[in-house]
Order: C-alpha cells, then sequence, then structure tokens
C-alpha cells in the first residue's frame, strides 16, 4: 500500500465526490457538507449510484468467470460490500486487485481493501488518475503486465474535464495492457435525462465539484480502438450477460466493457 505512516487529513469544509457517493448509497462515511450536496440532487441520482455498482458487480463477476484474475480499479471509492476483490476472488481466490484513488478518505479506510483472501492479493494506491504513468509503474510491482488485465474507470472519468487530457490519460492506461485485458467504463450521462444532468451538475458544482457529464458520443470515445464486448454501450441496468438481467429501469449511467486486441 502506498501510504505515509500519518493519518490522511480529512477535509470536512467541503463535499468530496467519493463521500457523496457513499452518501448517495447509504454509507455512513460522509459528512454534513456531503450530505448537504445528496440532499439536493433528484431522486434519481440514487438510482444511478445504485445501478453503477450493480454494473461493477455484474461485469467483475463476469470477467472473473471469464478468467481473468487481475484487476486495476481507479476510482475505487470508499469500501462498499462487496467490493471488486470480494467478487473476483469468489470466482478465482488467486486474483490480483490493485485499488486506486485520490480522496483521503479512501485511503482512511484502504484497510478493508486490503482484506484479501490469503490465496491473492489486494493492494491499494493514494494517486491520481491524471498521472497515469504513476499509476502504472506502481501496479506493475503488484501485477503482470504480460497476462490479462482488467482496468476499471467506473464513475471516474466524468471527473476529468476535457481540458484535463481525459481520452489521452484513458489511452496512456489502455496502451500499457497486453492483449486479451478489459476496459470496464461507467460515465454520467448527459443526452438521457438532460435536465437531470443540469441539476446534478449544478448542485456539485455549488459544492465546488467539477461533473463533465457526456453524450453517447463523448462516452464511446473512451472505448476508439476497442472491441466493445456484447451488449456494447448501453445503460448501467442494460449490461448484464447470461441470464442475471436487472430490472429494467430509466438510468442516465452508461456502462461497457471492451476488450483490447493486439
Ligand atoms: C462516483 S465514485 C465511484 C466509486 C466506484 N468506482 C464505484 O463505481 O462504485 C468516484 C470516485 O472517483 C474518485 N476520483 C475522482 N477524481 C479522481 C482522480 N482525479 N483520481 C483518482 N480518483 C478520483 C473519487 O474520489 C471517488 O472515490
Amino acid at each position: 500500500m502506498t501510504a505515509g505512516t500519518a493519518k490522511p487529513q480529512i477535509d470536512t469544509s467541503r463535499p468530496h465526490p467519493a463521500r457523496v457517493y457513499d452518501w448517495l448509497l447509504g454509507g455512513k462515511d460522509n459528512y454534513r457538507v456531503d450530505q448537504e450536496v445528496g440532499e439536493q440532487l433528484p431522486a434519481m441520482a440514487k438510482d444511478a449510484a445504485r445501478q453503477n455498482r450493480e454494473f461493477m458487480r455484474r461485469a467483475a463477476a463476469w470477467l472473473a468467470d471469464d478468467g481473468i484474475d487481475q484487476f486495476l480499479d481507479i476510482g475505487t471509492g470508499i469500501p462498499t460490500q462487496p467490493n471488486l476483490h470480494q467478487i473476483v476472488q469468489e470466482v478465482v481466490p488467486t486474483a490480483r486487485v490493485v485499488y486506486t484513488d485520490n480522496d483521503p478518505i479512501v485511503l482512511r479506510h484502504a484497510e478493508a481493501l486490503l482484506i484479501s483472501r490469503p490465496e491473492g492479493v489486494t493492494d491499494y494506491i493514494q494517486a491520481d488518475v491524471r498521472e497515469p504513468e504513476a499509476i502504472l509503474d506502481h501496479a506493475r510491482g503488484v501485477l503482470d503486465f504480460d497476462r490479462p488485465i482488467a482496468l476499471s474507470l467506473i464513475a471516474l472519468m466524468h471527473f476529468i474535464s476535457d481540458d484535463q487530457d481525459p481520452y489521452s490519460i484513458v489511452r496512456t492506461l489502455v496502451d500499457a495492457l497486453p492483449a486479451g485485458s478489459y476496459l470496464v467504463l461507467s460515465h454520467a450521462a448527459s443526452d438521457l435525462y438532460p435536465e437531470m444532468a443540469e441539476r446534478v451538475t449544478a448542485e456539485y458544482a455549488k459544492g465546488g465539484i467539477r461533473l463533465g457529464f457526456r453524450a453517447r458520443a463523448g462516452v464511446s470515445r473512451f472505448f476508439d480502438g476497442l472491441d466493445l464486448v456484447e451488449p456494447g454501450l448501453v445503460t448501467a441496468p442494460e449490461w448484464f450477460k447470461g441470464t442475471s438481467a436487472p430490472e429494467a429501469e430509466g438510468s442516465g449511467i452508461y456502462a461497457g466493457v471492451a476488450r483490447v486486441g493486439g
């Protein structure tokens, strides 16, 4: 785990994305400032958080079933059961998972992410996705980059605005992966429920959090050059494999899984 010995400093004077999301999921690791943002959001925001998390579970289980046993998860969030490693190690006990987030509150709760099955490995890096090379350098010490890796960027890239080069960041990460790897990505949509998207963006902005929802074409661009697996780029509840169809419901989250060729 990459962390200093000092306790991470938690700023409770302003809201943080990881803590607002935790509140939306019904978690307890948030503060009054985060609750105040959450309470102003439309009811659909809670559905979106749940749908997003359920997508993560289905995609991770499918990848593990498919034989993927290495995961690099960036923008992990505050631990919420079941966490990614619990899902994949249930299928492949030897799975190795590297978690990354830039929020000190996630570092503070990282012990929950580090309770791996003895046969497997979990690790946590306190890092910013805008420094992909630093993340890759660390991950190379834990994961074997000569074998397939699933890179998950779940509900992360809408925090990275166009002026911060989001597509180059994802390209740098994906280019480091060998053929047979996967990109798992979900993203808030600007074009499915535009009024809701505007309201959510405005409420986060009041709290000083920049959110940049993207339309379908902008989300699809993250998958350029990769092979989207069925059912393609769809809403979070529409992404499922086999018979595990979730209840059909409206969603403002795009989700997709793509294979890295080569
Ligand atoms: C909405 S949460 C998603 C958590 C988890 N991936 C999930 O889908 O359940 C977004 C997470 O991304 C993290 N995050 C935001 N900007 C980041 C950045 N620049 N680098 C790394 N993590 C970031 C936040 O701290 C938060 O934990």
